[in-house]
């Protein structure tokens, strides 16, 4: 404020005109007024630009100044980067990988979808039926007018011939359908997006815009492979008969599926629950190290692998560590440590699948769905007495560098761990947890709630945390 006197002063020593002191006077209020109020509303202007960009983040203005100050190769590195974040996106949602060869060919789950109306067997998979076991409909795959008969109520979600309509439209989440000219399904192959995304229900419950990397907590996993007609290759490389398959697959339950049940054989764990895991989500992983909930390698080591091994697509993988035969002993037999397959259809695909999966951040919660000011509380409790940060360190919320822990430091069995090559547990990166609260928490969904996560902690690394102190860790999770 002491500029702008100074300057009117200034203004009229410097000969503003005036014919009488008291004129001079008058003037000189009225343009310091003037020059006040133009101050005034700069700087407002100022501050609420400033916020507003604040507001809408400072990572766009940033990638916008460095897209204008690029060079040639700096723009064509970028347009690699959008290239490939295009087909990664692509493969994650569409891409079988060939697979179609087992679930189709030798699952035949094609025909227990179909059923006999239609060539198949029993008595088909409805959409009503599909929905209850998990499966997702993406409605941006679906053509205006259907979407105004499903609002009409004038599609019979309970026909297989209308499941078999969806498939052909490619909008089932994750299921990939091959059809025969008279319209029956010749196969069916499965997506990386069937177990890792899901859709917002935005128009009814498991119908939506798809929502990549999340995890599908409702997917019945076990419950679709059970449908199949044929489960020899089950039976076959587990060296069991049909009963046992079904049951152990009957025990993984919604949002489970067991990855190294085709490794080591083990359906139970020793106190005779399923040895299955909960489905983890793939967003936010970009800057963690080591994937899945033990730690068996980076993103591009795991995406190999379970389009291999787990999918049944058609590539090469080689991870010598599964030709350990006490550990192993089914990959060891089945020759799981070095997959060749010629042609080669998923190696390719591989260097974009990991960077779409790197791309995709971890979802923001929405607001209200978690009390801020507790939050606030809770974030000082996690950095300081309960020293959560000791492990998950922002941003990422695992560790940089080796990220993996012996079971007895976060206080659980060792089960899971030992069905990995390290043996470890991988400190679970914590951003979106609010999207993943169904099934639970840990890799097996041990603790139904945040608050159970936190009692478990109180009492193990005996944090002393009263009920209010918890519940305000609570609400810092739910804020991630
Ligand atoms: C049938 C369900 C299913 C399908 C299909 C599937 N995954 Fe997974 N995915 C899982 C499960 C279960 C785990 C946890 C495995 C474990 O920890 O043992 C997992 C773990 C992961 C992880 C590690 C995430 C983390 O926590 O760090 C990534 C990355 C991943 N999958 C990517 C993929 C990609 C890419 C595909 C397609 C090529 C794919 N998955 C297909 C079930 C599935
Ligand atoms: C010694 C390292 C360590 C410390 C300290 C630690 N965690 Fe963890 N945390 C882990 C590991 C490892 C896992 C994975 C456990 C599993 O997969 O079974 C995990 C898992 C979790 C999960 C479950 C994530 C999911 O996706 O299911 C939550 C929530 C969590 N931790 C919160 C906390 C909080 C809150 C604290 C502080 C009170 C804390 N952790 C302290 C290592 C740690």
């Amino acid at each position: 404020m002491i500029k702008p006197t100074q300057n009117t002063s200034e203004l009229s020593a410097n000969g503003v005109r005036s014919n009488t002191s008291g004129q001079v006077a008058v003037r000189e209020r009225l343009l310091l007024r003037i020059v006040v109020m133009l101050m005034v509303i700069s700087v407002t202007m100022i501050l609420t630009l400033d916020y507003g960009r604040a507001e809408r983040s400072h990572d766009n203005d940033a990638t916008e100044a460095q897209r204008q100050k690029e060079t040639d190769i700096d723009r064509q590195n970028t347009d690699n980067a959008l290239l490939m974040v295009e087909q990664g996106r692509q493969t994650f949602r569409y891409d079988t990988f060939g697979d179609e060869g087992f679930w189709g060919d030798t699952l035949k789950l094609h025909l227990a979808i179909e059923g006999t109306k239609f060539g198949g067997v029993g008595p088909g998979v409805s959409p009503s039926t599909a929905l209850a076991v998990g499966l997702k409909v993406d409605v941006d795959a679906l053509p205006q007018p259907l979407v105004q008969q499903l609002k009409q109520g004038k599609i019979n979600l309970d026909d297989p011939a209308t499941t078999l309509a969806l498939l052909k439209l490619n909008s089932v989440v994750g299921v990939q359908g091959q059809f025969n000219q008279n319209g029956s399904l010749k196969s069916i192959g499965i997506n990386c997006a069937l177990c890792h995304s899901t859709v917002d229900n935005s128009f009814a419950p498991g119908i939506g815009h798809r929502l990549d990397g999340w995890a599908n907590r409702d997917l019945n996993v076990g419950a679709i492979i059970s449908l199949a007609p044929d489960l020899s290759a089950f039976t076959n490389l587990l060296g069991v008969d049909e009963q046992t398959v079904k049951t152990v697959l009957a025990a993984w339950g919604p949002g489970k599926f067991d990855a190294e049940l085709a490794l080591d054989g083990k359906g139970f764990r020793p106190d005779e629950k399923t040895a299955a895991t909960l489905l983890p989500p793939a967003f936010g992983l970009a800057g963690v190290n080591l994937h899945t909930w033990t730690g068996w390698g980076g993103v591009s080591h795991w995406n190999a692998f379970v389009a291999n091994l787990e999918m049944h697509g058609k590539g090469t993988f080689f991870d010598p560590r599964l030709n350990d035969a006490a550990k192993f002993p089914v990959a060891a037999r089945a020759g799981f440590g070095n997959v060749r397959n010629d042609p080669d259809l998923i190696s390719s695909k591989l260097p974009a699948l990991q960077f779409y999966q790197l791309s995709i951040p971890a979802p923001k919660p929405p607001s209200g769905s978690f009390d801020a000011a507790a939050a606030d509380r809770g974030r000082v409790l996690f950095n300081s007495q309960a020293n959560c940060i000791q492990c998950h360190v922002p941003p990422t919320f695992t560790e940089p560098g080796w990220n993996m822990h012996t079971a007895a430091e976060i206080g659980i069995d060792d089960f899971q761990a030992k069905r990995s090559p390290d043996e470890h547990y991988r400190t679970s990166p914590l951003r979106g947890l609010w999207t993943h609260q169904k099934g639970g928490f840990y890799h097996d969904g041990r603790f139904a709630t945040l608050l159970d996560v936190v009692n478990h902690y109180n009492t193990l690394k005996q944090l002393n945390l009263n009920e209010q102190q918890k519940r305000d860790l609570v609400e810092y999770l739910k804020s991630l």
